[in-house]
Order: structure tokens, then C-alpha cells, then sequence
């Protein structure tokens, strides 16, 4: 029968994109940006990797677990997000202008690259082995209206990081945007060019949250 949650992109395509999100934002941060640009950058990748990865623990893993319990990696993903953690926590306590703070993102930025790895070349493409379309369409569906409810009470806070973060850099508009379209070109075709719910997603992730 046909259900609502089948024109949802699908939970892959939507880890993916977080993923792109975040590593657009990880490569604004460069050493001569100025401190309060600095800072608004790590607080959206700090914001984005929290709630992407929340968002995976509570939607994605657990049907991962149950589905293949011998796949090694869905069983370190969760301890690796608690090191990315300890990292983000270290990066909100130190002030931009100390030299740690570089330091401390680069080694956030290395461990995401890392693990980003892992899941897009072994967990993601195994999920979509072992699950139907309509499935990983209705888990797509579960992780939008819980991100949703994650992003409400930060989002005026994203949007001002997001705005402080970006503001030096045309490029990376120009790119972020395009990557965006892209993403959602792609993620929008459905079955008979059905795209009822893209407005849903695309609003979901028109602040920055992703990993
Ligand atoms: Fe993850
Ligand atoms: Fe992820």
C-alpha cells in the first residue's frame, strides 16, 4: 500500500548529505580567518556533528545492529562518535584566539574524515544491500521529523553561526549552495516525479547540521 514516508529521500542519501554539509564547512576553517569567524564555524560543524550523529544512533544504528550483528563497524561508530564528543566539548571551552583551537578542529576535522570513511564505503552501502527502497525511505522519514525536532530549539543560533561563519567567503556560498542543489536534484527523484515531501527535507537541512 502506498504510504507518504516512500517519497522520503532515503536515510542513506540524507547521511550522506549531512556528511557533505559538514566537510563544505570544514574547509572554511583555514588559520588566517579571524577569530569571531573561527569560532562561528567550529560552533555549526560542533551543532551539525551532534545532531547528525544523535540522529544516527537513534534512528540508523539500532536497525543496522539488529540486521547484521556480526557487521563490525556499527559497533565502534558509537564509541566514535563519544571521542568526537570529547573533541567538540574541548573546542567550545577554548577561545579562537588561542592556538589550541586550530589544533583541536584539525584533529575534529581528521576523526569525522575518518569515520565518514568507514560509514559511506562499508555501513551505508551495506544498509542498502540489506534494506528495500520503501524502507530506507521510511527510515529517512523517522530521522527528518527527529532532526526536526533536534534543530527547533537551536535554529536561531545555526542561522546566525552559519551567517557569521560563511559571511567572508563568496566561494563557498557559490559551492555550498551548489552542492545543496545538487544534492537535492538527486534526492528528489522519485518514483513517477513525485516531490511532495522535498520541501519537508529541504527545509530540514537549510540550517547547517549535518556530519
Ligand atoms: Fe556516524
Ligand atoms: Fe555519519
Amino acid at each position: 500500500m502506498f504510504s507518504m514516508n516512500q517519497l522520503s529521500p532515503t536515510i542513506t542519501d540524507m547521511i550522506r548529505f549531512d556528511h557533505s554539509h559538514v566537510m563544505v564547512t570544514f574547509h572554511q576553517y583555514t588559520k588566517d580567518k579571524s577569530p569571531s569567524v573561527k569560532k562561528a564555524l567550529a560552533d555549526t560543524i560542533c551543532t551539525a556533528l551532534e545532531i547528525h550523529a544523535t540522529l544516527e544512533e537513534e534512528v540508523f544504528y539500532p536497525v543496522m545492529r539488529q540486521l547484521d550483528k556480526g557487521e563490525p563497524f556499527v559497533h565502534k561508530a558509537e564509541p566514535e562518535h563519544n571521542d568526537m564528543r570529547r573533541l567538540i566539548a574541548e573546542l567550545r571551552r577554548t577561545s579562537a584566539s588561542d592556538p589550541r583551537h586550530d589544533k583541536v578542529l584539525l584533529e575534529l576535522m581528521r576523526d569525522v574524515i575518518h569515520h565518514v570513511a568507514d560509514e559511506e564505503t562499508t555501513l551505508l552501502p551495506q544498509a542498502e544491500t540489506l534494506m528495500s527502497k520503501a524502507r530506507l525511505s521510511e527510515l529517512g522519514s523517522q530521522m527528518t521529523k527527529r532532526r526536526m525536532e533536534l534543530v527547533a530549539p537551536k535554529a536561531g543560533k545555526l542561522a546566525k553561526s552559519h551567517a557569521v561563519g560563511f559571511s567572508g567567503s563568496t566561494t563557498a556560498m557559490v559551492v555550498g549552495g551548489l552542492s545543496a542543489l545538487l544534492a537535492l536534484r538527486t534526492l528528489v527523484k522519485k518514483p513517477g516525479g513525485a516531490s511532495s515531501n522535498t520541501h519537508t527535507w529541504a527545509n530540514a537541512n537549510s540550517t547547517p547540521h549535518a556530519s
